[in-house]
């Protein structure tokens, strides 16, 4: 079995100064106290975090950008994670951003690109440099901030939102074998706890589902929609047949000698009368 992330890259993390992990489908990380391990781990629920919420708010969480970059002599001043992942669908994608302080706790992603790898051979990628779309297999017509991941406004794009969803989902436990152990509260085993206090309920509710039905969970399927959620939270929600008509609109118009949109070709026409 493919593990979902297949490498993580960390530099200036915590106490991380720099490394590359390979992950396989199980993967036992061994070291003294205070080495890095729960840190390697913090770094990708900081990109899971940061997806669901907002980088500020997963820095505020972890005590402020100072608390997250590499405290040392040589202070650096940023610091940056990168996975490379299987995405569920069999395509390849790659994420990374960087980070860099300034001044009174602020922040920029001073770096951010995705890449996913298309059947034709091609990718779907961007680059994405302090709010600013530097490179991209299409146009992006999203509004990107200096200080928010673009991955999250991109998401709208189908290029990209599995891998953002994807990544947005992994989840992290720190199972207590003294709290496992332990007689249960009543519980509907729906969701696993952090500490795994509530296992036991967990495996029971799982023995009610066939492998389809976890596959099915795993892609996402069983979820609200988005466009259930938009309903719910009185949110404006542009369906996806609108969105692809407006990105093929603007591809269409921003194509080096491509067909020009009909509503302005009119309008060129009436121009030159
Ligand atoms: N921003 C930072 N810069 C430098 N070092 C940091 C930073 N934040 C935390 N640390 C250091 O990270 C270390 C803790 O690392 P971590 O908790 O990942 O260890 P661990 O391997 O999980 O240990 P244990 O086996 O005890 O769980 C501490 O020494 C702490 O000082
Ligand atoms: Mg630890």
């Amino acid at each position: 079995m493919e593990p979902f992330v297949r490498t993580v890259q960390i530099t200036n993390y915590k106490s991380i100064s720099r490394c590359r992990v390979d992950l396989g489908p199980l993967t036992f990380l061994v070291g003294p106290n205070g080495s890095g391990k729960s840190n390697f781990l913090d770094a990708l629920r900081f990109v899971a975090d940061s997806l669901n919420t907002t980088l500020e708010q997963s820095l505020r969480d972890r005590g402020g950008i100072q608390s997250v970059r590499r405290r040392s002599r040589g202070h650096p001043t940023h610091f940056g994670i990168c996975v490379d992942v299987n995405l569920p669908d069999g395509r390849g994608g790659a994420y990374s951003f960087k980070v860099g302080a300034e001044r009174d706790g602020a922040f920029v992603v001073q770096r951010e690109e995705c890449r996913v790898s298309r059947a034709d051979g091609f990718d779907d990628f961007f680059v994405v440099e302090e709010g600013k779309v530097q490179q991209a297999s299409q146009s992006i017509p999203a509004a990107l901030e200096r200080d928010r991941l673009a991955l999250v406004a991109i998401s709208g794009l189908p290029e990209f939102r599995l891998v953002y969803e994807s990544l947005r989902r992994m989840a992290f436990y720190n199972l207590n074998p003294e709290r496992i152990r332990d007689l249960q509260e009543p519980d509907s085993g729906q969701m696993l706890a952090r500490g795994g206090k509530n296992l036991a309920a967990v495996i029971r509710e799982l023995g009610r589902f066939g492998g389809g039905h976890l596959a099915r969970a795993f892609r996402g399927q069983l979820v609200p929609t988005e466009a259930e959620l938009a309903r719910r939270e009185c949110r404006d929600y542009e369906p996806a047949s609108v969105l692809v008509g407006r990105i093929q609109t603007e591809r269409a118009r921003t194509r080096d000698g491509g067909p020009v949109p009909r509503r302005r070709r009119r309008q060129e026409r009436r121009a030159d009368r």
